[in-house]
């Protein structure tokens, strides 16, 4: 039987995915940069993720932490606390302030920021080794191969890596081909692919899958039509088009979302995965 190339099988259903063919070469960083201001206030002493994470992965106070993709520090701030030091890979420079902004509210002084994407951190020169390495909801890379056997090269004991899986709050397979001349939906690469591919690295995963459910907030009905037309990258071919999806998803706001005291809000669930390994047990 021929082997799956399992790296090989990422890329090209990244590629191919509704969302990697709508976003082409554009880069994730400005997506991000975009949505620094609401990630940070929707994430704001979040305490659940991290603590998940510590339940599988022992952090003490003599090591060291890396987090790829550390956003505005929801797992930076509190593993700095536990931990001897946090380096922070964020190439967002809005995520990178508004972290800056937590660190110095909080006294925290142990966290070095590398303003860098996980593809370009070169390890030896930018960063050494780290005891634990976790890369939580930052992974959006067509290279997966590459950027696991960096992370697995990066690490001196555990690594963790954190996805999302099913996402009720932009109803893809309900909106999109609506917005898409009729085309289907076609997600990305799940985690899966990361276990075949460690797998092939030689690396026996651990996966924990995990069930969220939040409440999205916003100001105004508008506000929410705008975040549905960014997220299912809509873009209008004329007046006449905008005007006919505008009534569409005034229509579903109105059938998923709840008032309460003059605010909007959308709830929303979600699958997330935790794929996480060890390289050999830490010595403290
Ligand atoms: C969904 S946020 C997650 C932030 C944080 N890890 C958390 O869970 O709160 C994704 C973050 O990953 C960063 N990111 C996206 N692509 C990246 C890459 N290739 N290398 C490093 N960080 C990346 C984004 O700038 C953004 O801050």
């Amino acid at each position: 039987m021929k082997e799956i190339n399992w790296k090989e099988r990422w890329r090209e259903a990244y590629q191919q995915s509704s969302i990697g063919k709508a976003r082409g070469n554009r880069d994730w960083i400005d997506f991000w940069n975009d949505k620094a201001e609401w990630f940070d206030e929707a994430t704001l002493g979040d305490t659940k993720e991290p603590a998940i994470l510590l339940e599988h992965v022992k952090i003490g106070p003599g090591m060291t932490v890396l987090d790829i993709g550390a956003g505005t520090g929801r797992f930076t701030i509190p593993l700095a606390r536990i931990a001897k030091s946090v380096t922070a890979v964020e190439p967002s420079p809005k995520m990178n302030s508004r972290m800056k902004v937590h660190l110095d509210d909080q006294d925290i002084s142990n966290v070095t920021i590398i303003a860098k994407k996980w593809q370009d951190v070169i390890l030896g020169k930018d960063i050494g080794q780290h005891d634990v390495v976790i890369a939580p909801y930052s992974l959006a890379v067509e290279k997966m191969g590459d950027a696991l056997e960096k992370i697995n090269s990066a690490t001196r004991h555990h690594a963790c890596v954190m996805t999302w899986f099913k996402r009720t709050f932009w109803d893809y397979d309900h909106l999109w081909p609506i917005l898409h001349g009729g085309e289907p939906f076609i997600p990305g690469p799940n985690y899966l692919y990361m276990v075949h591919i460690l797998h092939d690295m030689g690396i026996y995963a651990n996966v924990r899958v995990f069930f969220r459910e939040k409440d999205k907030v916003f100001s105004s009905e508008d506000e929410i039509i705008e975040d549905l037309k960014s997220a299912l990258y809509f873009t209008p071919s004329d007046e006449k088009s905008e005007k006919r999806v505008n009534k569409i998803l005034r229509k579903h706001v109105r059938e998923v979302t709840r008032e309460e005291d003059g605010k909007i809000l959308h709830h929303g669930t979600s699958m997330r995965v935790m794929v996480y390994w060890s390289k050999s047990p830490p010595s403290t």
